[in-house]
C-alpha cells in the first residue's frame, strides 16, 4: 500500500518571517494526521523551518537543487547544501521550471541522481499541458518524462521517490482534474512503474495529484484508489486550507 501524502508548495511566497510564521502554525494545527505532511518551502526558509517542525508530524522539502554537485555556479543550491539544512525532500520536476528555467529531462535526471545519493527523496512532478490534453496525449507525455529523467533508477533508489501528476492547465487555474480523469492517469502512470519495477513496487509507490486541490475538492480526489494524496501550491499557503486537505484523510 503506498503512502499517503499531504505536500505543500510554497513556490515564489513567503518572507523569512512570515515562513517561520506558517510553519509553527501548523505544527500547532497538524496533530497526528493520518498521512505523510510535508511542506516545501524556498531554500531562504529551509534551515529555521527545520528547527520549527523538528519533533512534529511536519517533515521539510526543497522547491529545488542544482544539477551539479558543488562549485563555481553562482546562485545555485546543492543537493547536499539543502540535505545539511534539515529538508528529507525536494521537488523537482515542476512544470514551472521545465517551462520557465527549460528544465530538460537530461538536468533533471542529473539533479535526481545527485538529490538520491545526497539522502534526499524526490517529488517528481510530470504533467500535461493543455494543447496535449485536448489532443489525448498525457499518456505519453507523462510516460516520456519518467523515462527521460527516472525509468534509470535501480529498484533501490526508486524506493525514495514520489510522483507528482500535475496537469499544467489545473495548477493555480481553479480547474481542478475530475477525479475520474485524475484516477485515469493515475492508474496509467502506476502500470507505467509496473512496467519497469513490478507491480509490487507500483503498489506502494505514491502517486500524488497536484493542480487546484482544496479542501473542497480533495474528499473526492483522495477516494480513488490509484490517488495517494496530493502536491497543493496555493491551498497550502494557509494552515487552515491545508489542514483542511490533510483532514481529507479522516
Ligand atoms: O506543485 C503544486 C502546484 O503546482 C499546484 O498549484 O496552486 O494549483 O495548488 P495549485
Amino acid at each position: 500500500m503506498a503512502k499517503k501524502i499531504v505536500a505543500g508548495n510554497w513556490k515564489m511566497n513567503k518572507n523569512l518571517q512570515e515562513g517561520v510564521a506558517l510553519a509553527k502554525e501548523l505544527t500547532e494545527v497538524v496533530k497526528n494526521p493520518n498521512c505523510g505532511v510535508i511542506i516545501c518551502t524556498p531554500f531562504i526558509h529551509l534551515a529555521s523551518v527545520a528547527e520549527v517542525v523538528k519533533g512534529s508530524a511536519i517533515e521539510l522539502g526543497a522547491e529545488n537543487c542544482a544539477d551539479k554537485a558543488s562549485g563555481a555556479y553562482t546562485g545555485e543550491v546543492s543537493a547536499e547544501m539543502v540535505k545539511s539544512t534539515g529538508a528529507e525532500y525536494v521537488i523537482l520536476g515542476h512544470s514551472e521550471r521545465r517551462e520557465y528555467y527549460n528544465e530538460t529531462p537530461e538536468i533533471l535526471k542529473e539533479k535526481v541522481e545527485l538529490a538520491l545519493a545526497n539522502g534526499l527523496k524526490v517529488i517528481f512532478c510530470i504533467g500535461e499541458s493543455l494543447e496535449e490534453r485536448e489532443a489525448n496525449k498525457q499518456n505519453e507525455v507523462v510516460k516520456a518524462e519518467l523515462a527521460g529523467s527516472v525509468f534509470h533508477l535501480t529498484a533501490e533508489q526508486w524506493k525514495n521517490i514520489v510522483i507528482a501528476y500535475e496537469p499544467i492547465w489545473a495548477i493555480g487555474t481553479g480547474k481542478t482534474a475530475t477525479a475520474e480523469q485524475a484516477e485515469e492517469i493515475h492508474a496509467y502512470i502506476r502500470s507505467c512503474v509496473a512496467e519497469v519495477y513490478g507491480a509490487e513496487v507500483a503498489a506502494e509507490t505514491s502517486i500524488l495529484y497536484g493542480g487546484s486541490c482544496k479542501a473542497s475538492n480533495a474528499p473526492e480526489l483522495f477516494a480513488k484508489p490509484d490517488i495517494d494524496g496530493g502536491l497543493i501550491g496555493g491551498a497550502s499557503l494557509k494552515a487552515a486550507d491545508f489542514k483542511g486537505i490533510i483532514d481529507a484523510w479522516g
